[in-house]
């Protein structure tokens, strides 16, 4: 029988879990077994690793986080960890690992893994959806749905008394993903990403015509944009009037996922146990649009992926190259 065993590593993200049901659904139903791994790349160097059973992952898609726990450590990149988790690998005779995590973690522990020759097969998790050569990665709708629904909520307020800017700061890390996906499903009036630098006196100038045609105005800003209570200070101050600032933090990384989250996941896990049931190594799961397949990891390793320069500045009322 064959044996696989599943980690999580890096930041958690809504629909990981969804995604280790899938797995050990997948798997059984193909009649191998399935090891969870706790804490990620340290919990396999230590052993720390148990069978997964259906009943045990029975209905755990419905929850945000990862139930086996995760960890950001550098475990997986150090000659000594490396012999670590090959001595597990060997002693519980794992035929192959499926890796689920952010940029990060495929980056880095993808390649190493398959440097050590372990059949591997990724899974992108994480709510930046930074991920190169995949649409989506796990996490990404469920987050843009929870910034959506806030700023659903401001814009109520905003209309209702008039005459004052809103912020909403997303996560998103040093990426803006999440934020520019945000602000072009609300029709927000300026973003503000940490990929491209944005004039504050232009931002102010567009936040004051806002206010000026429709009475209010709303800026989204990913949190590596830069320090958002100053911007919130600076927009108030160039721009003349109030400006409140919402930040969501954490919230937005938790809580159930989104239909889009498990649907994707589901396929993801089953995707990514018939890849390494068939032999096949060195790959992560992705999606085009709603097709699901999966890349090289030497792809991913070697990709970037930025947000849409051209959404951003038609968002932001700048020109547009053809
Ligand atoms: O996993 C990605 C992410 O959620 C980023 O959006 C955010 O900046 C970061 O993780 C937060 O990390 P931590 O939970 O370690 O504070």
């Amino acid at each position: 029988m064959m044996r696989l065993a599943i980690l999580t590593s890096g930041g958690d993200s809504p629909g990981t879990n969804a995604a280790i049901e899938a797995v050990v659904r997948h798997a059984r139903q193909e009649g191998a077994e399935v090891l969870g791994i706790r804490h990620g790349f340290a919990g396999l160097a230590a052993g720390d690793l148990s069978p997964l059973t259906v009943s045990d992952v029975d209905g755990i898609g419905a929850r945000g986080g990862t139930v086996l726990g995760t960890s950001r450590d550098r475990t997986v990149g150090e000659a000594e960890g490396r012999e670590r988790i090959a001595t597990t690998l060997r002693r519980e005779r794992i035929d192959g690992l499926v890796l689920l995590g952010g940029d990060g973690s495929i980056r880095h522990g993808g390649r190493s893994l398959n440097d050590m020759g372990v059949a591997c097969v990724a899974i992108p998790c994480t709510i930046d959806n930074d991920v190169p050569e995949t649409d989506r990665s796990l996490g990404f709708d469920t987050a843009c749905n929870r910034a959506i629904a806030l700023a659903d909520g401001i814009r109520d307020t905003a209309q209702a008394l008039p005459g004052r800017m809103f912020v909403l700061e997303t996560l998103g890390g040093q990426t803006g993903h999440i934020a520019l996906a945000v602000a072009e499903t609300v029709y927000a009036d300026l973003v503000l990403l940490p990929e491209f630098p944005l004039d504050l006196d232009y931002g102010a100038a567009r936040m004051a015509a806002a206010v000026a045609s429709r009475g209010y105005a709303l800026a989204v800003a990913s949190e590596g944009a830069g320090d958002v209570h100053a911007m919130t200070a600076y927009l108030a101050e160039a721009a003349g009037h109030r400006a409140r600032l919402t930040t969501i933090g954490h919230a937005q990384r938790g809580g159930p996922p989104s239909y889009l989250d498990r649907r994707l996941a589901a396929e993801f896990g089953a995707l990514a146990v018939e890849r390494l049931l068939a032999g096949e190594t060195g790959l992560m799961t992705a999606c085009s649009g709603y097709h699901v397949h999966t890349v090289d990891l030497g792809w991913v390793a070697a990709g970037q992926k930025s947000p849409d320069a051209a959404a951003y500045r038609r968002l932001n009322g700048m020109e547009v190259a053809d």
